[in-house]
């Protein structure tokens, strides 16, 4: 079986998105069943994970498989000094598939170098964090009915924030005008600018954040001030409450304006967000599971078509 990883969303194709997507929404009509039947999936999570972790573990159930994986690396050898690359190649000799999340950037790039099997990132440090992407284009699909000509507002940490960094690159296929609104500490850096730039990708860029600024997103997508990013936690606790979304502040909003976060969320959604229309990062992260049983699939070779004519449901 020809092996396929999916560590980082800059080498999807737009036509390769738009499949996965595809075969995602397949799944959400049925999400259970035995297309990974006799498949081992290894998650191995080197850094704290309830979503990610969870619902790659519950993709593979849904799918047949059986799970392997530690969710902390302190009860695995690493302590005892195993590197990364001895423990991804005996993780290969016992799985098909390994998901892992790392704090080092390129972790994830340099397992798919050294492994037999396929890799999937679930996040490397402040890099990427390619199948939260995917079910954010998902979600963003779902909600507006198309990914082209989006206006997406970027709210909180876009400085360490990989999940933003990793829609940036995916959205370059769709024409997108982005708002970057972030503090000067945790602005977008310098080489996703520059990345827009190559790319012809739209973006302004605000301090503000209040009704007038967001009145004309499509999705207002808020991030976590990454406190375990932070060298200097009096920084951090100078920018930490810097956005908070509050119900008040929707009275402009698009009437099909979408908030979306990847969570978890500290303080920058309201509680009070929680019940208006326009708050979707709940239903985000029930998507998670569909694109996440899709990516399963683009590793192990199984085919849209596959899926379309599975007989196991
Ligand atoms: N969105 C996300 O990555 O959440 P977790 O850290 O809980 O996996």
């Amino acid at each position: 079986m020809e092996k396929h990883n999916f560590v980082t969303i800059a080498d999807l194709s737009k036509e390769k998105i738009m499949y996965l997507l595809e075969m995602a929404q397949e799944f959400e009509k049925h999400p259970n069943r035995e297309l990974l039947k006799g498949k081992v999936v290894a998650t191995l999570f080197f850094e704290p994970s309830t979503r990610t972790q969870l619902s790659f573990q519950t993709a593979a159930n849904r799918l047949g498989a059986r799970v392997i994986g530690f969710s902390d690396a302190k009860t695995s050898s690493t302590t005892k000094g195993e590197t990364l690359k001895d423990t991804i190649l005996m993780v290969s000799n016992y799985a098909d598939v390994i998901t892992m999340r790392h704090f080092i950037e390129g972790a994830a790039q340099y397992a798919s170098e050294v492994a037999p099997v396929p890799i999937v990132n679930a996040g490397d440090g402040a890099h990427m964090h390619p199948s939260q992407c995917l079910l954010d284009l998902y979600s963003i699909f779902k909600t507006q009915g198309t990914l082209e000509n989006l206006n997406i507002y970027l709210v909180g940490d876009l400085k360490y924030g990989r999940t933003v960094h990793s829609l940036i690159t995916a959205m370059r296929h769709f024409n997108p005008t982005f708002h970057f609104i972030a503090p000067k500490e945790l602005a977008m850096p310098e080489e996703y600018k520059l990345y827009c730039k190559e790319h012809n990708i739209k973006y302004v860029e605000h301090e503000d954040f209040n009704e007038d600024v967001i009145a004309g997103a499509d999705i207002l997508y808020m991030t976590r001030v990454q406190k375990e990013r932070f060298s200097d936690l009096m920084e951090y606790e100078r920018v930490k409450n810097v956005y908070i979304l509050k119900r008040d502040m929707l009275c402009k909003a698009k009437e099909n304006m979408k908030i979306m976060h990847p969570l978890p969320r500290v303080n920058e959604i309201a509680y009070d967000v929680d019940d208006d229309p326009h708050a979707y990062y709940i239903q985000q992260a029930q998507n998670g599971l569909y694109a996440r049983e899709a990516i399963f699939c683009h590793c192990l070779g199984i085919t849209l078509e596959d899926v379309k004519n599975d007989k196991s449901i």
